[in-house]
Order: structure tokens, then C-alpha cells, then sequence
């Protein structure tokens, strides 16, 4: 079935109303939060609370470690939108839902979105629990959220995806990471379709093709959040070795869980020290 650009615009208007009655200011900064990063930040300032089931038309998330839940309040001094969880593909999801709720971001108001995510390392130099600042990407996905009729009241057929994870906030990042001691490394994250994990042989083809992290997450959005217009800042927490990258390397999502588990208070401040420059 073609994509229907006109029910996707109504739907996504519909679910823009729905927030815009309820938020008390036009949010602008979105930050997602992936897996097992959901609680990092806490409450915000004066947090409100809006369920994804209440959202109409919001894609419901099915993956453990996933809550489902959208907030707004101040943080930092900046107005946030704080979504805790995403879908994925690999959920069986089509491209426009999984981008849904940046599209929705976008509508509602916010200019600057931070994309976060648990992430496999093929760079050696890594070690599990590492945060790297996303500098580029590769789509190995085999699918664009852009694909079918161009939504023209959200951005240009063809967009171009030079400094697609802003240079910008990504000299600020730095700023920030040394402000709170905190070490980031950079990197080039591949996106996968999922839900398994790689095969080694695949993880040496993504290396040698110059990928540095590999992930099911972040691209799609990305790719979406550049067509409209917003800035992108992508961060991913190191939970494993890729598959075959180190002769114990078998991801699980268990360590996944339990690599963000342990890194989250570091993200949060982070993540803090970096909405505090912005
Ligand atoms: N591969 C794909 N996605 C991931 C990984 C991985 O090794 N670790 C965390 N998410």
C-alpha cells in the first residue's frame, strides 16, 4: 500500500493540537532517551506528564526497558521535551511511525533535538560504558523515512544530510563533558534493521566500511529531525563489543540493560552541563 502523505500530515497535526492544548510553553529542546536510559534525568522542573496512550495517533512502544512516556518541564534553564523510550523498526514498525514522534517534536515547537542510545562498539579504542558523540552515520537499514511522497509542509524532497549531527552542539558537548569530568569520544554509528544482534562477519564489513558503533536506533530519527529542519545531536552509551570484536564478545541485552543501568547518572550530568550551554 503507498504511503498516504495527506492521512500522515492529519495525523500528525491531530497529535500536535493534542499537546500544544496541553503544554504551558513551546518546548525547545526534545531529548530521547533509549534503552535503559529512561530514568537518567528524573523529574523535570514543574513536570507534566504525557502518557504516549493519550497522544493520538503516537506509535506505542513493545521492547522491556522501554517505558513509553513523554514529559515536559524545565531543565537547566531550557524548556525540555523528555521523551523516555522509542519505537523501533525492528518492532515492526513502518519508517513514518518510527519518526513520528520527532516529526511531532517539531510541530510542537522544539529546535534542538538529542537523540541518546546503547550502542555496540567496533572501534577497539572503546571500552563498555564509554559515551561517543555521534559525528556521522551510515544507514544499513536498507529503508529511509523519507521514502514515498514528500511531506513539503515538513521539508525538501531531497534533503541533504552534510553535519547532520550538528557541529554545533557537538563543540558544546565537548565543552560540557569537560566541565563535568567526563570523557567523549567520537564516532560514525551504523544503524542496523534488527532485532538480532550482528554476525561477526558483518560487524568486520560495517568496520571496514568505517563504522565505529553500531546500533538499531538514531538514523531514521536523524534523518527525519534534518529533513524538517531541527538540530541533531546524537550520543550513544557503549554497553558491549560488537559481535566478534573481542573473541567474548556476544551481545546480550541483559548487559545492554545493565552497561546503561550503571552509566546513567554520568549521562544525566552530561546531558545537564549540556542543556545548561545551550
Ligand atoms: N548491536 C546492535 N545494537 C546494539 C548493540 C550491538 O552490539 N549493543 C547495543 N545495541
Amino acid at each position: 500500500m503507498p504511503f498516504d502523505v495527506q492521512v500522515e500530515w492529519a495525523k500528525l497535526q491531530e497529535a500536535a493540537q493534542h499537546l500544544r492544548e496541553r503544554l504551558p510553553e513551546t518546548p525547545r529542546v526534545g531529548i530521547v532517551m533509549g534503552s535503559g536510559l529512561s530514568a537518567a534525568l528524573g523529574a523535570l522542573e514543574d513536570e507534566l506528564r504525557l502518557p504516549w496512550a493519550e497522544i493520538p495517533h503516537f506509535p506505542r512502544p513493545t521492547v522491556a526497558g522501554h517505558a513509553g512516556e513523554l514529559t515536559y518541564g524545565r531543565l537547566e534553564g531550557q524548556r525540555v521535551l523528555l521523551q523516555k523510550g522509542r519505537v523501533h523498526y525492528y518492532e515492526g514498525r513502518s519508517m513514518p511511525e518510527v519518526v513520528f514522534p520527532v516529526r511531532l517534536m517539531k510541530l510542537v515547537g522544539v529546535e534542538i533535538l538529542i537523540l541518546t542510545n546503547a550502542a555496540g562498539a567496533i572501534n577497539e579504542a572503546f571500552e563498555v560504558g564509554d559515551f561517543v558523540l555521534i559525528t556521522d552515520h551510515l544507514n544499513a537499514m536498507g529503508e529511509s523515512p523519507l521514502r514515498g511522497p514528500n511531506l513539503d509542509e515538513l521539508g525538501p524532497r531531497f534533503p541533504n544530510l552534510n553535519d547532520a549531527y550538528s557541529p554545533r552542539l557537538r563543540r558544546l558537548a565537548h565543552e560540557a563533558a569537560r566541565a563535568v569530568g567526563l570523557e567523549l569520544k567520537e564516532g560514525i554509528y551504523v544503524a542496523t534493521p534488527g532485532p538480532m544482534y550482528e554476525t561477526p562477519a558483518e560487524i568486520q564489513a560495517y568496520k571496514r566500511l568505517g563504522a565505529d558503533l553500531v546500533g538499531m536506533s538514531t538514523v531514521p530519527e536523524t534523518i527525519a529531525a534534518r529533513h524538517c529542519g531541527l538540530e541533531v545531536l546524537g550520543i550513544s552509551c557503549v554497553t558491549n563489543y560488537a559481535a566478534g570484536i573481542k573473541p567474548e564478545a556476544r551481545p546480550t541485552h541483559e548487559e545492554v540493560l545493565e552497561v546503561t543501568k550503571r552509566r546513567e547518572q554520568d549521562l544525566a550530568k552530561l546531558l545537564r552541563a549540556l542543556l545548561a550551554r545551550l
